[in-house]
């Protein structure tokens, strides 16, 4: 198991659409194992195969809270089937899109359908966090980023904002 780098925006590869998975082999197993590493390391509760360069549709998520039991779901080619017309609204951040918060108004419930890590077809009806969590990483694998729910204007801010702190290696946040 690895860490991975996680890859920010502007990186084009972002914007890029994931490929189903055919089977779910050793080469996928050792990536969902690295996956969930890499986004315990960096207390995210979400993480698409797309954010550590890989264009496979796969993505983990895990929205227990800390202090309890851990409770990694993997989704493999996940479709939403269902939406509810309630909608909710989250703040949402993104580990590819450093220090980025955004208001988004997404259906509160979802069906979804989908493969698990040991290969066999699931449906499963979420709702709350886990919901919107799916949501946001689905987006993923279709190339869409919490900023497109924003006018280009804001998103090409943000982005200048995120490009111009990585040039500043030793820019220090106290
Ligand atoms: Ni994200």
């Amino acid at each position: 198991m690895s860490i991975k780098d996680i890859i920010t925006v502007p990186d084009e590869t972002l914007k890029k659409k994931s490929d189903s998975i055919e089977k779910v082999g050793l080469n996928e197993k050792k990536l969902i194992k690295d996956l969930f590493e890499t986004m315990y390391h960096y207390n995210g509760i979400g993480l698409a195969a797309v954010q550590v360069g890989v264009l496979k549709r796969i993505l983990v998520i895990d929205v227990s809270s800390k202090d309890e039991k851990k409770e990694p779901l993997t989704f493999i080619n996940p479709i939403i089937k269902k939406v509810s017309n309630k909608t909710s609204i989250h703040e949402e951040g993104c580990l590819s899109i450093p220090d980025t918060f955004i208001e988004i108004e997404r259906p509160k419930i979802c069906e979804v359908e989908y493969i698990d890590i040991n290969g066999n077809m699931k449906n499963l009806k979420c709702d709350g966090l886990l919901s919107t969590c799916l949501q946001h990483e689905i987006n993923h694998l279709d190339g869409k980023l919490i900023i497109d729910h924003l006018s280009k204007l804001k998103r090409d801010l943000i982005i200048k904002k995120i490009s111009k702190s990585k040039k500043n290696p030793d820019r220090i946040i106290v």
